[in-house]
């Protein structure tokens, strides 16, 4: 039996661990967090994080090999042979890089915690994207250590996508283990292939050299982020042209060689990765004196701003110009559909956009009203958070559809139309709604990359 240990409970450790407990049973898996409030809902019914499938997988494992705590971190480490770092690791906001730069205070404390309480060798895996040759400022804190101790880094970044989560643990399209090129590093990498090869398939492990694993990281999330970017700049085309935007992506998309997937076009992207992962590319490539190549992908932030500030703007022209006072139903809070999380989600600033017109805004979500909540901090007293979507259309101008959520396709519009204001808008920041449809019912209807479908003509001239 292996001690794995893994310090940071969040939506990337805690389903992680799960998955590994499940299929190791011979392995025992021990997930430390500082937040206590946490850990104690791992330990309950109500799961700290909204992911289909977790709840069945934490219930098999939880109390049999898998286990959640926040108390004896310094022994569950000192008795461990695996370390998974899944801390968070924030753009930094103060001092040099602030706004780009990773901000590591939470990974070098842990690895100076893993210092002291450790009386064996051990191997640490980063699981935390961080930025390239990270790992070797955290071998040089481990190593350096007075009783000769020594540590293996090895990176292995996570790829799951929140909301299927468990599916892409499940079947990953790769699992990806970077270490250095030495006998210790190198066994210490076939161990954790042999930990993956209990469920996935060999061919589907992918071993490299740590700094192309730290990367490979980074620029997976600004390859994925810029497909968004690129379809959602098109968008912008099309609704001055009259192409469908949804038509020219799958007519794209069809090329073998560009694909189908992430081309949805859409109010912009959100999530805890895409945007500070990109910012770290950004400044790693600044800080190795590539200003180019910095501007090229900081160009994909700048469109995903430029498209959620679009949306805003249309909705107000279309509205004769003013939505003070004007209640709008916003459907979705979470940055996509099938999360709670609300990390960087274009809904909320939308919302945080809308408030600043004085409109009076009615947030409906099914699972992110929480979190949504929080983040909106001081600006949540001026929104009326709403579980039932049809008393959040109840008497509005217009609704804007901000998440995915298959619920919100599935409405009965024609019942939501009889209870607005008129004339009533909807605004499809997603392209889930049949356009067509809600037309013929009445809507003034707006899509992102498509004309508007409008019953009076002058609207938004
Ligand atoms: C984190 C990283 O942010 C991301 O870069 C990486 O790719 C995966 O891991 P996530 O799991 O989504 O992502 O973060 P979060 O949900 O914030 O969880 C981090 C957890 O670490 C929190 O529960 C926090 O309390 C905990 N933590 C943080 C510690 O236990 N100790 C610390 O010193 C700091
Ligand atoms: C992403 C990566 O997909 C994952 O591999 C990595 O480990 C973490 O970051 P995640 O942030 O959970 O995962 O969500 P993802 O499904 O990638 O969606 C990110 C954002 O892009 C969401 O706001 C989503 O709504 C948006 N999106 C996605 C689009 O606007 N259009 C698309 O076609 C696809």
């Amino acid at each position: 039996m292996t001690h794995i240990l893994c310090i940071g409970a969040g939506y990337v450790g805690g389903p992680t661990m799960a998955v590994i407990a499940k299929h190791c049973p011979q392995h025992r898996i021990t997930v430390v967090d500082v937040n206590r409030q946490r850990i104690d809902a791992w330990n309950s019914d109500q799961l700290p994080i909204y992911e289909p499938g977790l709840k069945e997988v934490v219930e098999q494992a939880r109390g049999r090999n898998l286990f959640f705590t926040a108390d004896d971190i310094e022994q569950h480490i000192d008795q461990s042979e695996i370390i998974f770092v899944s801390v968070n690791t924030p753009t930094k906001s103060f001092g040099q890089g602030a706004g780009r730069a990773a901000d590591l205070q939470y990974w070098e404390k842990t690895a100076r915690q893993i210092l002291e309480n450790s009386t064996s060798p051990k191997i640490i895996i980063e699981k935390s994207t961080l930025p390239v040759r990270t790992a070797e400022a955290m071998a040089h804190i481990l190593n350096t250590n007075p009783n000769g101790l020594h540590f293996d880094v090895l990176s292995n970044p996570e790829f799951l996508a929140e909301g299927n989560a468990i599916e892409n643990l499940e079947h990953p399209d790769r699992v990806l283990i970077g270490g250095h090129d030495t006998p210790s590093a190198q066994a210490a990498v076939q161990t954790i292939v042999e930990l993956y090869a209990n469920w996935v398939p060999r061919d589907r492990i992918i071993t490299t050299n740590l700094w192309s694993s730290e990367l490979s990281k980074l620029v997976a999330n600004a390859f994925l982020a810029q497909r968004i970017s690129s379809i959602n700049a098109i968008s912008a085309l099309c609704e001055k042209t009259g192409a469908d935007v949804s038509e020219v992506a799958y007519a794209i998309g069809t090329d073998s060689r560009i694909g189908p997937k992430f081309l949805n076009a859409s109010v912009g992207f959100g999530g805890s990765c895409f945007k500070k992962d990109i910012l770290n590319l950004v400044y790693l490539c600044e800080q190795h004196n590539l200003p180019e190549v910095a501007e090229y992908w900081e160009q994909v932030l700048k469109i995903n701003e430029y498209q959620g500030a679009r949306f805003v703007a249309n909705m107000v022209h279309a509205m004769f110009n003013t939505l003070a006072g004007k209640r709008i139903a916003l459907f979705g809070a979470a940055f996509k559909a099938n999360t709670s999380d609300t990390r960087e989600s274009p809904a909320l600033a939308v919302c945080r956009e809308l408030l600043a017109e004085h409109a009076d805004l009615a947030l409906c979500d099914p699972y992110a009203l929480e979190n949504a909540r929080q983040d909106l901090g001081a600006l949540a007293r001026k929104v009326t958070f709403e579980l039932d979507p049809y008393r959040a259309a109840d008497a509005a101008h217009a609704i804007a559809v901000l998440t995915e959520w298959a619920d919100f396709a599935a409405l009965d519009y024609q019942r939501i139309f009889q209870s607005m204001a008129h004339p009533a808008f909807i605004f499809d920041g997603r392209n889930i709604l049949d356009h067509k449809a809600l037309f013929e019912m009445g809507f003034n209807v707006y899509a992102v990359g498509k004309a508007p479908r409008l019953h009076f003509n002058d609207i938004g001239k």
